[in-house]
């Protein structure tokens, strides 16, 4: 990419901003007489497999994704990795031919890839008018790649890059770490390529992977700001390529382990979890309510989220600084949930054993009907806050359209929310006092405990 299509990037993003914006005042002042009413959002399954969702909201912005079972637990231990360089190809191809005709026709957008351990995706931002031509590069890049040999060897670099800055993250090597450890396949793979196949991946790799793993059945086209029949037509005319079924690939077996990361930082990040349940399951709703019960998301300020059992069990704990919070990962076939701890080396054992005094508190039945009510309230705000962003909305439509082939209101989200009961919620805590554990930790490790030790 030119530095001056760098620019206009950065530029037209900008304007992009600012547009939506002023699109934002524009509705509030329409809003006493509303012409148009966000519509509902609609789901079709084309015979190709290929799931089509959309919400027409009336914007002059549209957001069009493909969402693909494609992510890193589809890797097999030959292509490992290859994932990891399909996101970065893929980020440049897309970006670089829409630079280049943004260079000539002005196009404004905003594209990414990313990818997570279920799916890859793949999503642009442009204006309503330029929807036609944006989404014909969103779906060569999802078809049509080329992944040239020295194009592919040029992302080397980039790989490294890559891992030398997720080094640098103590939570990132300690979520890789505990899905390494906690599982025997599938779920086990990184989101990053693993050192022995950096510069190991062949163009041959990409197109393989591409090849087996893109086909109509595991692919969903999402839009907002679209319109639903437009969005099928472009299904059934370009996305059909590689119909048929499609395997559904391995099933995650959970493991338990316990890896250690030892560094020379002084703070002691740890994580310890058991198998949980797997995403969309009643059980899997109960474990985010102890979720936020425990208390959800680490929190910058000490004593700053006074509701969180974790918090106000490790205050007793411990005098110096620390951070705690309950984890959840939830996945088609599993999850994983626990408590993720940061503290002063000397005293990690005392603060990973306060937390898990407080699960197994809940565990006992130590839980109150307005502890309950409370923590579903959280859950339900949190979720609907995550809707409140284009970003965040594109995402739950098209994960669930991909998963379940259907949409699912928050609404009905927050009626099975309402279902979960008192002994969903201990039940969920028994299962993790008495699941087999993974552990991982990171840092000076010389007072962390291990697993037979907490
Ligand atoms: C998409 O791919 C087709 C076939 O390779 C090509 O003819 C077309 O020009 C491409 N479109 C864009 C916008 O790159
Ligand atoms: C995904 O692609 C890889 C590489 O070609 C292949 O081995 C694997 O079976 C594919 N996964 C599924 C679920 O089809
Ligand atoms: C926790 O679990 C719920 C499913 O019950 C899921 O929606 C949410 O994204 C999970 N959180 C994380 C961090 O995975
Ligand atoms: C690790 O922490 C212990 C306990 O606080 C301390 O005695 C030791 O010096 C630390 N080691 C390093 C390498 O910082
Ligand atoms: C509520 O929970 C009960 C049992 O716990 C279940 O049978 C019922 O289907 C649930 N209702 C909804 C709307 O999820």
């Amino acid at each position: 990419m030119s530095r001056l299509s760098m620019f206009s990037v950065l530029f037209f993003q900008t304007r992009l901003y600012a547009a939506q914006a002023a699109r934002k005042v524009e509705f509030t002042g329409a809003a006493e007489h509303v012409k148009f009413q966000p519509q509902d959002v609609q789901v079709t399954r084309l015979p190709s497999g290929l799931v089509i969702a959309s919400m027409e909201n009336y914007s002059p912005a549209s957001k069009i994704g493909v969402f693909i079972k494609a992510g890193c637990r589809y890797e097999t231990p030959e292509n490992q990795g290859v994932t990891h360089l399909l996101r970065l190809a893929s980020n440049l191809f897309l970006s670089c031919s829409l630079c280049s005709y943004l260079d000539i026709c002005m196009l404004v957008f905003l594209c990414s890839v990313s990818s997570s351990r279920e799916n890859m995706i793949y999503t642009v931002d442009c204006l309503r008018d330029d929807i036609d031509t944006v989404m014909e590069y969103l779906i060569n890049v999802t078809t049509a790649q080329e992944f040239r040999p020295w194009e592919v060897s040029d992302l080397t670099p980039r790989v490294k890059m890559d891992k030398a800055m997720a080094a640098q993250s103590d939570q990132i090597g300690v979520i890789e770490g505990l899905h390494g450890a906690a599982y025997k396949n599938a779920l086990c793979n990184s989101l990053y390529c693993p050192n022995h196949m950096v510069g190991n991946i062949q163009s041959e790799d990409l197109h393989q992977f591409v090849q087996n793993n893109f086909t109509s059945a595991r692919m969903a086209l999402v839009g907002l700001g679209v319109d639903h029949t437009v969005l099928k037509q472009v299904g059934e005319q370009f996305l059909n390529i590689r119909s048929g079924a499609g395997s559904t690939g391995a099933t995650s077996q959970y493991r338990g382990g316990e890896p250690k990361l030892p560094s020379t930082n002084l703070m002691v990040h740890a994580a310890v979890v058991s198998q949980s349940a797997a995403a969309g399951s009643s059980e899997a709703l109960a474990f985010s309510v102890l979720q936020h019960l425990l208390g959800a998301g680490l929190h910058v300020k000490r004593g700053s989220c006074a509701s969180s059992k974790l918090v106000q069990g490790v205050t007793k704990a411990t005098a110096d600084p620390f951070d705690v919070s309950a984890f959840n990962a939830s996945y088609s076939d599993s999850g994983l949930f626990g408590v993720y701890t940061i503290s002063q080396a000397a005293v990690a054992g005392d603060v990973i054993k306060a937390a898990l005094a407080q699960v197994k508190a809940v565990a006992d039945g130590g839980v109150t009907a307005a502890d309950l009510t409370r923590a579903k309230a959280q859950l339900k705000g949190h979720f609907l806050m995550s809707l409140e962003t284009s970003e965040g909305f594109l995402e739950a439509m098209g994960t669930q359209a991909l998963a379940e082939g259907t949409y699912c209101s928050p609404e009905e989200i927050s009626k099975k929310i309402d279902n979960v009961s008192l002994t969903d919620v201990a039940n969920a805590a028994k299962k993790f006092v008495s699941g087999k554990k993974t552990m991982a930790s990171s840092g000076n490790l010389s007072k962390t405990p291990f697993v037979d030790e907490i």
